[in-house]
């Protein structure tokens, strides 16, 4: 509920369980009041009284506007007193740049305020937009806020209007701005932070006087960071005490800041990275920012991430695709690389077939000339060297099996060594007359012009029209170099990188929209592109290319805190594990991949019998518990970063069914009768658990807890719990 008091200007704020509030003060500039537990409107006026007035400068005084430097705002401006970072710089003709953003007007309108062009919340109850105009030039900001009674979300965008006569250039212009008050407590920042085949691992730093930043300048999200920050109060644990999350709904490079200043408020701001940025508005052109994700959590991290995770279902994911039943897949990547032909793919799909798998995708190596990765991309044409019979053939060898067909694409890149990029090299991202930094031997497309996302359109509209493909594995294997394009003039190199992910965002919105029944999964080298921005077009996302039975459930866990178990495509792949040589039973290898969208990633036709039989059940428990991955709550039970297991929870809403996950590292003989409490059950609910014979009631399966079962070296547990009616 968004509510307005005209007499104190105060806006009130309020979700599920957090109110939001903030005011227009003497000097009209927006004054944030509090952000936390869910208040009454009553209390607003006291907040004003004890936090606002107190910040504000008296009446006429001569040196108000150094007195912005400790005011808690929505909004930092610059060169004019505030000397924290500003959410947005413009630059104006004659090379000014400060400014005093001040109130104008606002409006409260129904539902949310969709975004051309980029991904952006689906649905909210109300969306508050507050119009402040700078007082030194004629540059207008519109502050976008959305709630919704059900969510603990806030979200927040912010447009940037030149309503001047003369162009302007905006420096920066991030999404959001927040303040939290001093605690008087220390206060930390937990960021998710990784390497390729190690995303998203939770790091926890003080937040100290000075400027923390985390960024990415790679033109996308990024493996390195994902654009996530939380500021947690000193008592946040997984299930109690105060958290803040401010995810990002966006793809390309990213900057968010937390600046403590000598007044010790955390002023928590983000978007689009200002470096290298910059942006030219011409008289009545509009810049306007991605959108931010700001959550605020009484109930620990856990109670933060389960907001989130209802939040990328419901509002982000498209409703089409987010609860689809997740067909089993098996991947031929680390089953065959480059090196396939009919013969070995039919074989897999048929080993496929006697196991109960629903998908077959086929990924890398099927087109162009592609024999490695140094030739072929952007060739989307079928191999038929390597593929006799082109696609129809393998597509019909799995349809006489039963199985659906996936395919892999890579539509952002091309190889030097192809048709594409002999045709038109300057369809590639680079200078003329620099060298172009290679990655994985290859090139990325210039996404910012139209031509280059329209031909890819075409192309792959070609190979998803003319066969019958069910699912597409979208890629992206290499950072972006070079950041220019010659399609822009000098002085507009600065769009560049935005530029590339609107047009990511262009090809991503067009084929989703023109293959409806087609179930997009991105990918990024594995997880590089993890982030709230591809949610919106890929319901799930491949979550790293390390698939090892311990590695994985780190990548899972630090995943968790912001995204949904539904969105991690997880698979089972051979031992020794490519990518860390370590083996770990086969049971447990797939207890971890149980807890998102199930596959395999390995050739099934050098299974043993008894691991056959485990895929099969392996198959069987997933099908009974992925209403639960799709749209159970998740409780976070055991810490794979800091203690010697794993453990994850997964509860329906009713609290009827829920599916335990474990694994224990090693083997460690102090590890006798270590008791595990479980989370999210109904106290007064009567369950068995499966697979130990048990039954007790919730409030005793929370409270008193279960042993840990003693275990081999990577040796994992699954626990089915019902409700006794
Ligand atoms: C990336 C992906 C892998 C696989 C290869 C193919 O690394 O993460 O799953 O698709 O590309 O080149």
């Amino acid at each position: 509920m968004i509510t307005y008091g005209s007499r104190d200007k105060i806006f009130l704020l309020s979700g599920k369980n957090y109110s939001y509030c903030m005011y227009v003060n003497r000097m009209g500039i927006l004054q944030h009041l509090y952000w936390g537990r869910k208040i009454a409107a009553a209390d607003a006026c006291f907040l004003k009284a004890q936090r606002g007035v107190a910040a504000e400068p008296s009446e006429g005084d001569r040196n108000a506007d150094m007195a912005t430097g400790g005011m808690p705002q929505e909004l930092g401006s610059f060169g004019r007193g505030d000397f924290r970072s500003a959410t947005v710089v413009v630059r104006r003709k004659d090379g000014a740049a400060m400014s005093r953003f001040c109130y104008v007007s606002h409006k409260i309108v129904k539902g949310a305020v969709p975004l051309a062009g980029m991904p952006c919340v689906r649905k909210a109850d109300e969306t508050l937009t507050i119009t402040l105009r700078d007082a030194l030039s004629d540059i207008e900001l519109d502050l976008n806020y959305s709630v919704s009674e059900d969510s603990d979300i806030l979200v927040r965008n912010m447009v940037v209007r030149n309503a001047g006569k003369e162009a302007a250039e905006v420096e920066k212009a991030f999404s959001f701005c927040t303040e939290l008050p001093d605690t008087c407590g220390t206060r930390s920042a937990l960021r998710l932070a990784g390497a390729w085949a190690s995303e998203r691992k939770p790091i926890v730093t003080p937040i100290a006087e000075g400027s923390l930043r985390i960024e990415s300048l790679c033109g996308y999200s990024s493996h390195a960071m994902n654009p996530f920050l939380a500021v947690l109060s000193e008592d946040c644990g997984e299930e109690s005490g105060e958290c803040y999350g401010f995810n990002l709904l966006y793809s390309g490079s990213f900057a968010i800041t937390a600046d403590v200043s000598s007044e010790k408020s955390i002023r928590v701001q983000g978007g689009v990275n200002d470096c290298l940025f910059g942006w030219q508005l011409k008289s009545g052109e509009s810049f306007v920012t991605p959108q931010a994700a700001l959550c605020y959590s009484a109930a620990g991290l856990g109670g933060m991430s389960r907001a989130y995770h209802d939040f990328f279902r419901e509002n982000i994911i498209d409703p089409k695709r987010v609860y689809v039943r997740r067909p089993v897949v098996i991947n031929n990547w680390e089953a065959t690389y480059f090196d396939f032909d009919n013969e070995k793919l039919c074989s897999i799909i048929d080993a496929a077939a006697q196991l109960g798998v629903d998908t077959f995708v086929l990924d890398d190596g099927w087109f162009g000339k592609r024999d490695d990765d140094t030739s072929g991309l952007g060739d989307w044409f079928v191999n038929k060297k390597k593929l006799k019979g082109g696609l129809k053939a393998v597509i019909g060898h799995c349809k006489e099996k039963g199985l659906k067909f996936g395919l892999w694409f890579e539509p952002e890149m091309v190889s030097e060594d192809s048709d594409l990029y002999r045709a038109h090299p300057d369809w590639a991202i680079g200078k003329a007359g620099v060298e172009p930094c290679r990655g994985r031997n290859q090139l990325v497309l210039d996404f910012t012009r139209r031509e280059v996302v329209d031909y890819i359109f075409e192309t792959v509209s070609k190979i998803l029209r003319e066969n019958e493909i069910s699912y597409v594995k979208w890629d992206k294997n290499r950072d972006i170099t070079e950041n220019y394009t010659a399609s822009l003039p000098a002085d507009r190199q600065g769009e560049f990188w935005h530029r590339y992910t609107l047009g990511f965002y262009d090809l991503a919105e067009r084929l989703t929209k023109e293959f409806p029944n087609v179930f997009f999964e991105g990918c990024a080298g594995g997880g590089g592109r993890f982030d709230g921005g591809a949610l919106y077009y890929f319901p799930q996302i491949w979550t790293s290319d390390d698939t090892d039975g311990l590695e994985r459930t780190k990548i899972q866990w630090g995943t968790s805190v912001c995204y949904p178990v539904s969105s991690m495509s997880c698979h089972v792949s051979a031992c020794p594990n490519h990518q860390t040589q370590r083996t770990t039973p086969f049971a447990t290898r797939g207890a971890v991949a149980s807890l998102g969208a199930t596959g395999y990633e390995l050739d099934l036709t050098k299974l043993s019998e008894e691991e056959k039989a485990q895929v099969r059940e392996q198959i069987a428990n997933y099908k009974q518990t992925d209403e639960l991955v799709l749209k159970g709550d998740l409780y976070r039970l055991s810490d794979p970063f800091c203690t010697n297991y794993f453990c994850e929870m997964l509860v329906g809403k009713d609290k009827t069914r829920a599916y335990v996950v474990g694994e224990r590292f090693r083997g460690d003989p102090c590890d006798h009768d270590r008791v595990l409490k479980l989370r999210g059950l109904d106290e007064g609910k009567t369950y068995t658990v499966k697979e130990l014979n048990v039954t007790a009631s919730g409030a005793a399966l929370m409270g008193a807890g279960l042993f840990y079962p003693r275990l081999p070296d990577c040796g994992s547990w699954i626990w089915h719990i019902e409700e006794v009616r």
